[in-house]
């Protein structure tokens, strides 16, 4: 089975993107296919990037990075739950990904965006580019949710209509196909 982890991207007080975080979270573990984490970013609570040395050569000074380096390490897959900020990605998710530099390698990458009329569409296409920096591989199919907060119901859980939810069944089966094949990769490495 593949150790898929689901990362937050927000990390502000009242953040609604949890909901989304959450739904996604319970749906792929409804499929019995995988091991599934949830990274809250706002409870693992990174600082800025303070490591004196490049990720690459994984000398990391804090205990802070070596944990978070060990979580990285386990996962064989990676589901982002992004929202948008000022049209691009929102700063503590980037931050998670600069720590770390072979842990992300060859893993691939699935992005669930919310936000307004775009959906987190813009901030998906910023953070593409960046995930591949780290020799991630983000796969073609993903879910956008535009007007998330609509979905959002009196107890704060996000309640989908089927579109959604198919579109994120498409993209888990995709991560999955992906999932397999990478790890073969790794493996020769
Ligand atoms: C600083 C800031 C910038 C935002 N910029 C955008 C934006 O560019 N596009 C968009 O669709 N929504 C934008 N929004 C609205 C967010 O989609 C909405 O607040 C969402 O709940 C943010 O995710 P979070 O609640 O997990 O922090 C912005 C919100 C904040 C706080």
């Amino acid at each position: 089975m593949n150790n898929i982890k689901i990362i937050t991207s927000t990390t502000r007080e009242g953040r609604k993107g949890i909901a989304v975080a959450n739904w996604i979270t319970e749906l792929a573990k409804q499929t019995d296919k995988y091991n599934i984490e949830l990274l809250d970013l706002a409870e693992i609570r990174l600082p800025f990037m303070d490591e004196p040395n490049h990720p690459r050569i994984q000398k990391y000074q804090h205990e802070h990075t070596k944990k978070w380096s060990e979580t990285i390490s386990a996962a064989d897959a990676f589901i982002i739950v992004l929202a948008e900020y000022n049209f691009g990605f929102p700063a503590p998710i980037k931050n998670a990904i600069d720590y770390l530099y072979n842990e992300w390698m060859q893993k691939p990458v699935a992005f669930v965006s919310y936000g307004g009329v775009s959906g987190g569409l813009r901030s998906t296409q910023m953070l593409k580019q960046v995930v591949t920096a780290v020799h991630m591989m983000p796969v073609v199919d993903q879910v956008n949710i535009p007007f998330f907060a609509n979905l959002i119901d009196e107890h704060g859980t996000f309640v989908p209509g089927e579109t959604i939810t198919k579109s994120a069944v498409a993209m888990l089966t995709e991560l999955e196909r992906w999932s397999d094949v990478l790890k073969l990769l790794r493996k020769e490495r």
